[in-house]
C-alpha cells in the first residue's frame, strides 16, 4: 500500500480517481468544487440542484468525465459528510472507509482524497489512512474461492497548504493504528480451533518481538501456584491450557509521576460453550468472539508500541477456552481467587467474570495504579444499549468520564451504568464471599461489573462490556461485516492524554 500527501492543487495527484467531501445542501461554490465541478461539465451543481445528491452522511455519487490538462483521474466520486457539525476529525476516518469500499468494487486501484476538514494536517492524514486501511478488512481468510481479491492499493491525501512532515507523521500514525485495529479484528475473526489460549499466545509473542513488547506467558501450573482459583477453574472443563499473555510497554523517557502504572485488561475466551451451564445451540457459533477484549488489548499493545507514547502500559488478556467436560466446573462448586476471596459458581455461563477476577487482581500485583477492563461479557448489555454504544462501569468517575470523553474524540460510544454498595450485595453468596451471577433478570451488566469491582484493591478501575459493540451483524458502507476493534482508538487516546 501506498500513502503519499499533496499540499498543493488535487490536479497534481495521478490516480485512478478523485473522492471529495461534500457538505449537506452545499452548492459548489467553494474553490475546490468549483474547479471539480469545472472539470465535470457542471454535473455536480446539476446532481445537486436535482436532489440527486444532498451531501448526507455516506452518500455516493460517481461522475465520469473526460480527463484534461495535468488530471488523469477518470471518475470522480462525491461522499456526503452531513454538517459541519457533524463532520469531526473521526468522520474523515469514515469518509475515507467508504469512498475506498465504494471504489474498490470498481476496480479502482489508486484515489486521491480531498476531505475539505479543518481539523489539522497530520490529524486529517491520519484519519484518512487509518479509514482507508480499516475499511479493506474482510471476513474471506479462509475462503478458497470468492475471495475479495480487489484491493485499493494507493491513497493520496490532498491537504493544501499542509507542511509535508505533518502529513508524513499522520500518514505513519494512521498506518500503525490502522493495521492494529485489523490486527484485533483478524484474531476475533479466527475460528475458535485455530485460535486457542495457545495460539493466541503465540501471536501476541510473534507480534511482540515483531513491534518491540516485552511479553510473558503464564502457563497453568504458573497461575495455579499464584492462586488464580477462579481463571483455572473456567479451564478445568477444556482440553486447551489456558494462558496468562502478559505485555510490557516501557518508554525510553517517561513522564508518568512515579509508581503510575496503566493496565488494560482482556477478557480471552477462546469459545464460550458455557461450560455445564451450557448455551443453546443456535447463535453459540457467536461465541468464538468471546475474546475480543483479549484482542483489544493486543491490537492496542501493538499500536502503544509503534507510537511510543511517554507512559508505561501492561497489557493483561486472560486466555481461557470454556467447556463442559468431566473436569469442568459445575453449578454450586466453590473457588477461590488470587485475592484469597472465595466464589460460589451458580452459573458456569457466567465465566469473563472469573476469569477477569483473577486478571484484574493480577495487573494491580504488577503495580497497576489504573486498570481498563474490556469484555464480551454480557448478553445484557445487548439488550440495553444496542450495538451503538459500549456500557462503561467503574470505581472512579473521573477515570470513567476520562474514557468516555475520550470515545467521544474518536468517534466511539460509551453509555455509563450505575454501580453502588446495593447492587455489590446482590453477589452475596449463601456459602461462599460472593457468587457469580445476580438475581435472574436483573442488571445483568452491573452484576458482571461489580463482581469484577471485588477483586480491585486500591486501583481506579474501569470496565467496558463490549458485547454489543465488537461486533458488526451488518456490513457498513465503510466497514465489513465482522469484528470492529472497538475501544482500541479510545485506549490509545487514554494513553496520549496521560502522557
Ligand atoms: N460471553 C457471554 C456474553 C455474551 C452473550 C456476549 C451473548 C454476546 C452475546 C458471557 O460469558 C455470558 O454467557 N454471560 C451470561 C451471564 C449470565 C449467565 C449471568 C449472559 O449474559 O447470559
Ligand atoms: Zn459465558
Ligand atoms: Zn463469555
Amino acid at each position: 500500500m501506498k500513502f503519499t500527501g499533496i499540499t498543493g492543487n488535487f490536479t497534481e495527484a495521478t490516480a485512478d480517481a478523485i473522492a471529495v467531501a461534500v457538505f449537506k445542501g452545499e452548492k459548489p461554490t467553494d474553490a475546490t468544487l468549483k474547479e471539480l465541478d469545472k472539470m465535470t461539465g457542471g454535473i455536480i451543481s446539476s446532481l445537486i440542484k436535482a436532489e440527486e445528491f444532498k451531501g448526507d452522511a455516506n452518500e455516493t455519487a460517481l461522475i465520469r468525465f473526460v480527463p484534461k490538462g495535468t488530471v488523469k483521474a477518470s471518475r470522480l466520486l462525491l461522499v456526503g459528510v452531513g454538517t459541519k457539525a457533524d463532520y469531526q476529525a473521526h468522520a474523515i476516518c469514515k469518509l475515507a472507509g467508504t469512498a475506498t469500499r465504494f471504489l474498490r468494487k470498481r476496480s479502482i486501484k489508486s484515489f486521491a482524497l480531498i476531505p475539505r476538514s479543518e481539523a489539522s494536517a497530520s490529524e486529517v492524514a491520519q484519519q484518512s489512512v487509518q479509514g482507508f486501511i480499516t475499511s479493506q478488512f474482510e471476513l474471506d481468510k479462509y475462503k478458497t474461492k470468492d475471495k475479495e481479491d480487489k484491493q485499493v492499493t494507493g491513497l493520496i491525501i490532498c491537504i493544501p497548504d499542509a507542511k509535508p512532515a505533518d502529513l508524513k507523521a499522520g500518514i505513519a500514525r494512521g498506518q500503525s493504528i490502522g493495521e492494529s485495529i485489523n490486527f484485533t479484528r483478524d484474531l476475533a475473526n479466527e475460528p475458535p480451533n485455530v485460535l486457542t489460549p495457545t495460539e493466541m499466545a503465540k501471536r501476541a509473542q510473534a507480534m511482540a518481538k515483531e513491534v518491540g513488547l516485552k511479553c510473558e506467558v503464564l502457563d497453568e501450573a504458573r497461575m495455579t501456584k499464584m492462586g488464580m482459583g477462579s481463571l483455572m477453574s473456567v479451564s478445568h472443563g477444556s482440553s486447551q491450557p489456558a494462558k496468562m499473555i502478559v505485555l510490557r510497554y516501557t518508554p525510553v523517557k517517561s513522564t508518568a509521576k512515579k509508581g503510575e502504572l496503566l493496565a488494560l485488561v482482556g477478557k480471552g475466551i477462546t469459545f464460550d460453550t458455557g461450560g455445564i451451564s451450557i448455551k443453546p445451540a443456535e447463535g453459540m457459533d457467536a461465541m468464538k468472539y468471546d475474546m475480543s477484549g483479549g484482542g483489544t488489548v493486543l491490537g492496542t499493545m501493538r499500536a502503544i508500541a509503534l507510537l511510543k507514547p511517554t507512559i508505561p502500559v501492561i497489557g493483561i488478556v486472560a486466555a481461557v477456552e470454556n467447556m463442559p467436560d468431566g473436569n469442568a466446573s459445575r453449578p454450586s462448586d466453590v473457588v477461590t481467587a488470587m485475592n484469597g476471596k472465595t466464589i460460589e459458581i451458580l452459573n458456569t455461563d457466567a465465566e469473563g467474570r472469573l476469569v477477569l477476577a483473577d486478571a484484574v487482581a493480577y495487573a494491580e500485583k504488577q503495580g497497576a495504579t489504573r486498570i481498563v477492563d474490556m469484555a464480551t461479557l454480557t448478553g445484557a448489555v445487548i439488550i440495553s444499549l444496542g450495538s451503538h454504544n459500549t456500557g462503561i462501569m467503574g470505581n472512579d468517575q473521573a477515570l470513567v468520564d476520562e474514557i468516555i470523553a475520550c470515545g467521544k474524540d474518536t468517534g466511539e460510544g460509551y453509555w455509563q451504568l450505575p454501580l453502588s454498595a446495593e447492587y455489590s450485595k446482590d453477589i452475596r453468596s449463601d456459602i461462599a464471599d460472593i457468587k457469580n451471577i445476580g438475581p435472574r433478570g436483573k442488571a445483568g451488566t452491573i452484576m458482571g461489573a461489580v463482581f469484577i469491582q471485588e477483586f480491585v484493591d486500591k486501583a481506579k478501575w474501569a470496565h467496558l462490556d463490549i458485547a454489543g459493540t465488537a461486533w458488526a451483524d451488518s456490513v457498513r458502507p465503510h466497514q465489513a461485516k465482522g469484528p470492529t476493534g472497538v475501544a482500541i482508538r479510545t485506549l490509545l487516546n487514554l494513553v496520549e492524554r496521560s502522557q
